[in-house]
């Protein structure tokens, strides 16, 4: 069932090509319980869609893909749908099925890369919805001693681009399926700017939840490379939250520096805005680079070196703390 040295290049979305040492897929729980039984203790990898991981090397140990699939309706009353997805699927084929059935709640996050197992791990987010606003629970299989557990969203522990998965618990389940709470009316946020242009661009003054959906897709696609097209993995690093006091100080320099209120004290800055105003965006290195259209993110225009696009992000780091005295944080995982 395991296969020795397979390239990883068509399992992440930076199209980064090194070799897993060994190699496997599962298709059920059981399986994947089987995997787990025979493993002593080499290093383990668990891979979804691909989407927020940098490959540097080669992997050492096991790489293991999840294929869990199947999305079901749990239950139903007139106002809520409790869907179950198998942590396999991809997430915005999750997306769709819950536009076609009017199911809403997760029109926002249309088109994110990545799979349904992935989203919680790191609190997917955008256009004013993370997955956390719409979960009800997750099962998880814990690596060590192969029992099924169900964590709610208390016990999930989420933050912002961040979940106890990544924290206390890294490296210890195996998220195999995801049961999120959604409307079956159809209630829309629109609280994001860019959002309310788009359909005002498209004449939609009443939005359903395809138009929301809609939307999300044509401003995505007019700012993020699609990493079939061009490798990379989205936002590379988190916005950095910072003190108003900061802030002010920054504005005195620059004006213009975007940032979102958090609380009374803090405010989010767009990383974004940061890495651009400190002359990165669209810098091309060989084969790789910062997109031309946001700063965000980095890509791999094709045969580029994770460590190459890793120095790169340490470049982006010191040139932004030297500039503005802000430290980035990487969004992605590196191995
Ligand atoms: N901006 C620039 N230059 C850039 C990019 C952004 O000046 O090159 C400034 C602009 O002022 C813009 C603001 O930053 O108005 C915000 O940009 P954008 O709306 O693109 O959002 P973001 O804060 O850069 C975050 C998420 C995205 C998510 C969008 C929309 C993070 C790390 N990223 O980006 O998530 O799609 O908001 O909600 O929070 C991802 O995580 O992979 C991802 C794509």
């Amino acid at each position: 069932m395991l296969q020795e040295g397979v390239d990883l290049k068509a399992y992440n979305t930076f199209g980064l090509s090194v070799k897993a040492e060994l190699f496997g897929v599962f298709r059920s729980v059981e399986q994947l319980k089987e995997l787990l039984s025979k493993r002593s203790s080499q290093n383990l990898l668990i891979l979804g869609g691909g989407s927020n991981l940098l490959l540097t090397q080669d992997v050492k140990g096991i790489v293991l893909k999840n294929e869990l699939l199947g999305i079901e309706v749990l239950k139903r009353d007139q106002q809520q749908v409790w869907i179950k997805a198998q942590g396999g699927e991809i997430w915005h084929n999750l997306v769709l099925y819950c536009i076609e059935n009017n199911f809403g709640g997760i029109e926002n996050l249309s088109l994110i890369p990545g799979s349904v197992g992935a989203a919680p791990m790191q609190n997917i987010g955008a256009y004013g919805v993370e997955i956390k606003d719409v979960f009800e629970s997750l099962e998880a299989i814990n690596i060590s001693t192969g029992e099924l557990q169900t964590f709610n969203t208390a016990a999930c522990e989420f933050g912002y681009r961040e979940s106890v998965f990544k924290r206390k618990l890294k490296d210890q389940y195996v998220i195999t399926s995801v049961t999120l709470r959604l409307s079956e009316n159809q209630e829309v946020n629109t609280s994001y700017g860019a959002i309310q242009e788009e359909l005002a661009k498209m004449g939609i003054s009443k939005p359903t939840i395809k138009n929301v959906s809609d939307a999300v897709i044509k401003i995505r696609q007019s700012k993020l490379p699609d990493p079939k097209e061009i490798g990379n993995s989205g936002s590379f690093f988190k916005n950095p939250v910072v003190s108003k006091i900061q802030l002010d100080k920054l504005k005195i320099d620059y004006p213009s520096i975007a940032n979102y209120p958090l609380d009374d004290h803090q405010v989010k800055l767009a990383a974004g805005w940061l890495i651009e105003h400190a002359g990165w965006k669209g810098k091309t290195i060989d084969n790789y680079g910062v997109h031309k259209n946001q700063a965000l993110v980095l890509v791999n225009y094709g045969g580029a070196k994770g460590e190459d696009i890793y120095q790169l992000s340490e470049d982006i780091m010191a040139s932004v703390f030297e500039k503005y005295g802000v430290q980035l944080e990487r969004e992605v995982n590196v191995i």
